[in-house]
């Protein structure tokens, strides 16, 4: 449920000539198969808006920030992303949609499995259904 889902804190190695920021194996509690990114998004935008039946993702906001709301059956909870320092963690069985995207916003996706798209629920009722 929502109540799991945590924003991690990413290992920085802080340096005058600029900070780096590292995604190990031991961050993520699962083995990465694909990295990808949403940049170039427009004001006013709105992505997600589905569940994953396996795959499991850790979120950035790599530049700028936005909003990501995620949902079970019962309960909407709202997670600020704003610093490429924290992950969101988001599990198997999460609804999550993506808003409020700043200008420049970059946002990382660390990802447990390569794209299926049979992995998806685009259908918020037959989210609800799928786990009754
Ligand atoms: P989608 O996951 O729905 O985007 P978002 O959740 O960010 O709004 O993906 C949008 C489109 O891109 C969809 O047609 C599937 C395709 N896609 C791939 O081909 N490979 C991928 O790794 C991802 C994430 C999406």
């Amino acid at each position: 449920c929502v109540d799991n889902i945590k924003v991690l804190i990413i290992p920085k190695i802080k340096d005058p000539r600029g900070n780096l920021a590292v995604i190990e194996k031991d961050i993520v509690p699962f083995k990465i198969k694909r990295v990808y990114y949403l940049f170039d998004i427009p004001s006013g935008s709105y992505r997600g808006g589905h569940a994953h039946k396996e795959l499991s993702q850790f979120v950035i906001a790599l530049s700028g920030s936005f909003e990501v709301v995620l949902k079970d059956r019962e309960k909407t909870k709202r997670v600020i992303l704003n610093s490429p320092t924290k992950g969101l963690l988001i599990t198997p069985g999460i609804w999550r949609e993506l808003e409020n995207f700043s200008s420049g916003a970059v946002c990382l996706v660390v990802a447990s499995d390569i794209y299926k798209e049979e992995d998806y629920i685009r259908d918020f009722k037959e989210f609800v259904d799928y786990n009754k």
